[in-house]
């Protein structure tokens, strides 16, 4: 790329704000232009803004500490400094919708991390291996905003990113009831220990929203386009429990599996390893080489040995054995603010930047 896209990171001084800042350093394609938070942080530099709440372990940028944060609600005045715009605030739903709709008017398209949009019917929800395909429905949501580049497209919850890799390629086994229970980060919630030091030691079996995100985003993501929006796909029943447990970083989910066809364990495993999508097709700057990994030893995936596989955005897999009531279990483990958000969200931009969706105004 002749000159890099001018990017603009909305809640840039939130836990998966810090996270774009950070993927975002010496990006080939994009740099960072512009970073926008609540009023509290408007105004201030990006440093200031942050103080001691910067959660990543490598040093804040030095290309981004004295940006002067704006104003996220300052639409016209964001978008007037940026081609695109990755969106990780924490408002209402009803004011994420509203204001990513307000980006994507003022020909701003949006990435987005958050949940708001992920149901709207003309805005793809896409994890770039699994659907790219869903980018197609960008002509029918422009139509309905009327505008020529705005759009907004959305990755999904970070929960799904654990099992829903490995069903996709076993598709053609045809899973048709999954039972799946997730062992999810703190920094999930946006919290660290040290914010949210009760969490030590400690497990606690709900997570607001989460079971419902989970057992209904992997119907989405493998779902058609019709007559304009996005169609879920019927099938298979996916049932969940989730549950927050104390670790920093890194999703875990134990899931049960029956197929229609039988297969073999053996080629359930060749059918991981092998799978490949469009990211890696196109060496898109922020794709794994190698999108999902099987570990062999019975005591992996281990979050501390194997959340990072890929620079955290592979997914790892093992324990994949037969079962006495359904056909196969395993073990998936991800991680939850590289590919189940920022990174995600990175890719998708890659992706819709190499199909021309975004270009620079
Ligand atoms: N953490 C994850 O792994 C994860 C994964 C998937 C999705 N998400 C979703 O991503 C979003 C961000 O999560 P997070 O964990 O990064 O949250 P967070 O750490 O609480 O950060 C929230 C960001 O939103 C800004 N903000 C808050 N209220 C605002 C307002 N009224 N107007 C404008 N900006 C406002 C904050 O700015 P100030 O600093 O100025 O307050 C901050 O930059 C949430 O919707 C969350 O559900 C998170």
């Amino acid at each position: 790329m002749e000159k890099k896209l001018k990017v603009g990171i909305l809640g840039a001084t939130g836990m998966v704000g810090q996270r774009f800042i950070s993927l975002l350093e010496n990006h080939p394609w994009y740099e960072v232009a512009t970073v926008a938070a609540s009023p509290r942080s408007s105004g201030k530099t990006y440093e200031e803004a942050v103080g001691d709440r910067w959660k990543m372990t490598s040093p804040m940028p030095e290309s981004v500490k004295k940006l002067v944060v704006m104003n996220v609600n300052e639409v016209e005045a964001v978008a007037a400094s940026v081609d695109f715009v990755f969106s990780a605030v924490d408002m209402t739903k009803d004011e994420i919708k509203a204001i990513e709709e307000a980006y994507a008017k003022t020909e701003t398209p949006v990435v987005s991390n958050n949940s708001a949009h992920r149901w709207t019917p003309d805005v793809p929800m896409v994890v770039p291996e699994i659907n790219p395909e869903h980018f197609e429905v960008i002509p029918f949501q422009r139509k309905r905003l009327g505008t020529k580049r705005g759009f907004i497209a959305v990755k999904p919850n970070c929960s799904i990113q654990s099992y829903a890799p490995a069903l996709t390629a076993w598709k053609e086994f045809e899973p048709y009831e999954v039972v799946a229970t997730t062992y999810q980060a703190i920094s999930g919630a946006g919290k660290t220990f040290k914010d949210w030091p009760e969490m030590e030691g400690n497990i606690i079996p709900y997570i607001g929203g989460e079971e419902e995100k989970s057992e209904q985003e992997p119907l989405r993501l493998w779902g058609t386009i019709e007559g304009g929006v996005i169609v879920k796909a019927k099938s298979p029943v996916i049932i969940c429990q989730c549950i927050r447990v104390p670790v920093l970083n890194g999703h875990t989910a134990a899931a049960f599996v029956k197929f229609r066809k039988k297969v073999e364990k053996e080629t359930l495993i060749r059918k991981l390893v092998e799978y490949k999508g469009a990211p890696q097709e196109l060496r898109l700057p922020s794709a794994p080489k190698q999108f999902i990994q099987y570990l062999e030893e019975d005591n992996r995936p281990q979050v501390t040995a194997d959340v990072d596989f890929e620079h955290g955005m592979g997914i790892s897999i093992g324990r994949l054995r037969e079962d006495t009531v359904y056909d196969y279990k395993f073990v998936g483990l991800s991680h939850n603010t590289v590919r189940g958000a920022a990174g995600g969200a990175v890719l998708c931009a890659e992706l819709l930047t190499a199909k021309g969706y975004i270009q620079a105004k």
